[in-house]
């Protein structure tokens, strides 16, 4: 149901084809903003598209300066900055690759530098606006085992929410993060087939890091990125924002 909470604010995303990134692309554009979708797979954009007509859909490589470039020259000033692009490498440092560390770098903490250098100026032009990085709880929140490199730039990308934060405020700039714990999404899955043992023992084992019992839905994130895109956020800044079922307790 529409409380219009983001009526007349236009949101840009990445990472919107599955997961909490598609999840939050439904949820702003159910609370009446104007979405812009974005994400590197583009039969993703395309069932968006054909599951909510009313999202603009673009097919961006978070990876690339210029695909974020042409974005934001497209898309134009906007009041909300989702930043979900990221992937999980499992493994300690010893299972570390050089080309492992530059990619996860590269897609989880410098596509947050190249879309917020293409987004910003306009944004602040505008006269502000709420950016909402998606960090996790799996950093200096909570270590998690073989979550060396992932939890390294997940810190980088709360470190540099709040780097924007204080720089931007007199701007009218907010800019948060989320941390979340276990969520259901497709890379979820994927990170369960892919580890010894059987389906159900590793799911069990993601199930009981929450002390709460269970895994996070992705619709359950989206509803604080709304909160934080929205204007009910409006004296929170440089926050890490955890939303985990208690596993950091
Ligand atoms: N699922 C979890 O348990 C969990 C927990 C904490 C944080 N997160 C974070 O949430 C974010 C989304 O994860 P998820 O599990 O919901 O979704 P997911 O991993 O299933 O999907 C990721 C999406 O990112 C897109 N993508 C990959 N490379 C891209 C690129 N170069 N440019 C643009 N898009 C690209 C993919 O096409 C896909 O649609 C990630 O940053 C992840 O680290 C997830």
């Amino acid at each position: 149901m529409s409380h219009g909470r983001l009526a007349g604010k236009t949101a840009f995303l990445t990472a919107a084809g599955q997961g909490i990134g598609h999840a939050t692309a439904l949820a702003f554009h159910r609370e009446g903003a104007k979405v812009f979708a974005s994400d590197v797979n583009a039969a993703l954009m395309d069932k968006l598209s054909a599951e909510a007509p009313g999202i603009t859909t673009l097919v961006v490589d978070a990876r690339d300066t210029a695909s974020v470039n042409a974005a934001a020259q497209q898309v134009g000033a906007v009041d909300v900055l989702f930043n979900c692009a990221g992937f999980v490498h499992h493994g300690t440092i010893l299972e570390t690759s050089e080309q492992d560390w530059d990619l996860s770098f590269d897609l989880n903490c410098k596509s947050l530098w190249r879309v917020l250098r293409a987004f910003l100026p306009g944004m602040i032009e505008r006269g502000g606006g709420s950016i909402v990085n998606m960090s996790s709880a799996a950093q200096t929140i909570k270590a998690a085992p073989n979550r060396a490199l992932y939890a390294s730039t997940k810190a980088a990308v709360a470190a540099l929410t709040k780097s924007v934060a204080v720089d931007f405020v007199k701007q009218g700039i907010r800019s948060n993060c989320i941390c979340p714990g276990t969520v259901q999404s497709p890379s979820l899955e994927d990170r369960i087939k892919a580890m010894p043992g059987t389906y159900d023992e590793n799911r069990a084992a993601f199930v009981a890091r929450q002390p709460m019992g269970r895994i996070a839905e992705p619709e359950e994130i989206a509803m604080l990125a709304v909160y934080l895109a929205s204007d009910e956020s409006g004296f929170t800044t440089g926050t890490e924002s955890v939303i985990d079922g208690g596993w950091s307790l």
